[in-house]
């Protein structure tokens, strides 16, 4: 029996979890436990996914909830490291780049226990960003490397990382994998569902087509009125055309409060054609994401969902780790600079564009437990 620890944490990787859930219950010789940090805590955060995704509840839950860096960060990996102590693991699943994968990477890779990390290899080349450190130091601790695409591979190798001879843990070499996206395989897998058992266009009274997905939640455009008024001032001007709908992070719902002047902010607030909304479930951002016009976002995980489902983006930021968007022309930097991100939305609106399938084949979850599989009867 294989015993994995997948540790999860934020949003995003409570959903990319439900990949690799789904099909290891084909594989009764491989058993996971799912530790929750606790980083995202609210209902609409965390919990409405177990449910819709049908993720099996965790395990193990840390309870840190949210705090500096370095105290959220030292919360996790004590609680981790306290886990991996008691029961002994396989491995550890991470995903992703914050700082639930960081705690996860430092505190399995110091015990010996090997890291198997999930979209690896992704680089902004922005090392201010708290994700970028957190991605770069997860991968130098992992054992296999699952990367979702060619880029991501080319970065590790960059980097060194393919065909280290170096013996890391537990005797084996470090690996890297193109696995393709977990990602896709959830857009694929559970799309049918959420058209045929989600409302969400009828209860906004919304149209096909009639209306943009905006999404924003990066520190560094929250934290900054200059850029996060910028944002809203481009959403605004959208709005005379077409609907807005803005689920909100409960980041961004705070940071809207404190750094949008009042007049701006009663404009946003009060405008008929702007849905300011709690954060949706994922079928609901399934059914946006699918029927917008145009989805504008500084998320590393809706740009390409828009992607999956043939919308074009307007990136609210100055770089992408998902550059295959860009240069098949389906998506566009705009940065936090108002004119810009209306003249993104204006080219993409009517462009007509290709959306290759770039991302894998939605068998990322079984390539990767066959290479975890394969890696962990290797002989030392
Ligand atoms: C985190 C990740 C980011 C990821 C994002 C996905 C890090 C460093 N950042 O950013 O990479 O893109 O998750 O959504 O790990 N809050 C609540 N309720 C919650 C969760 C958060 O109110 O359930 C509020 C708190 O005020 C908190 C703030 O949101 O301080 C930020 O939460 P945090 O987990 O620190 O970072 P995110 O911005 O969510
Ligand atoms: N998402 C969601 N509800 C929302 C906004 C996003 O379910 O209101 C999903 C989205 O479909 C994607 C993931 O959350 O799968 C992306 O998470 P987020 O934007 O918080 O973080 P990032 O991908 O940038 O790390």
């Amino acid at each position: 029996m294989i015993k994995l620890l997948t540790v999860i944490g934020a949003r995003p990787q409570i959903i990319k979890a439900a990949a690799l859930s789904r099909a290891l219950a084909a594989r009764p010789e491989m058993e996971e436990k799912i530790l929750h940090t606790g980083q995202h805590y609210d209902a609409e955060m965390s919990e409405v996914f177990f449910r819709e995704l049908g993720i099996p509840a965790p395990d193990y839950n840390l309870g840190v909830g949210s705090g500096p860096h370095g105290v959220q960060t030292a919360k996790m990996t004590v609680g981790i490291e306290q886990v991996l102590q008691a029961e002994p693991f396989d491995g550890v699943v991470l995903y992703g780049d914050t700082n639930s994968t960081l705690a996860g990477a430092v505190a399995a890779a110091k015990l010996g226990v090997p890291v198997f990390h999930i979209e690896a290899g992704l680089r902004s080349f922005a090392m201010a960003m708290p994700e970028e450190q957190n991605r770069i130091v997860c991968d130098h601790l992992s054992s296999l490397l699952f990367a979702p695409t060619q880029t991501a591979v080319d970065n590790l190798r960059r980097e060194g990382l393919c065909d280290s001879p170096a013996v890391f843990t537990g005797g084996r070499g470090r690996r890297v994998v193109l696995s393709g996206d977990v990602m896709y395989d959830n857009a694929r897998y559970f799309a049918p569902l959420a058209l045929s058992g989600c409302d969400i266009l009828q209860r906004l009274q919304l149209e096909p087509g009639t209306f943009v997905l905006a999404t924003i939640h990066r520190p560094v455009n929250t934290d900054s009125p200059e850029r996060l008024s910028a944002i809203v001032a481009a959403l605004l001007e959208i709005a005379e055309e077409l609907a807005v709908v803005l689920p909100l992070h409960p980041r961004t719902r705070k940071l809207l409060e404190r750094n949008l002047p009042p007049q701006l902010r009663a404009q946003l607030e009060a405008h008929p054609r702007v849905h300011l909304l709690p954060p949706v479930s994922f079928f609901e951002v399934i059914v946006l994401e699918q029927q917008a016009r145009v989805v504008l976002t500084d998320s590393g995980g809706v740009q390409k969902e828009a992607f999956f489902y043939g919308t074009p983006t307007v990136i609210l930021r100055r770089e992408t780790e998902w550059v295959e968007i860009i240069e098949s022309r389906a998506g566009v930097l705009a940065d936090a600079d108002a004119v810009a991100i209306v003249r993104a939305y204006e080219d993409l609106k009517d462009r007509s564009v290709a959306f290759p399938p770039l991302f894998g084949d939605a068998h990322a979850a079984e390539r990767i437990l066959d290479a975890i599989d394969a890696y962990l009867k290797e002989k030392c």
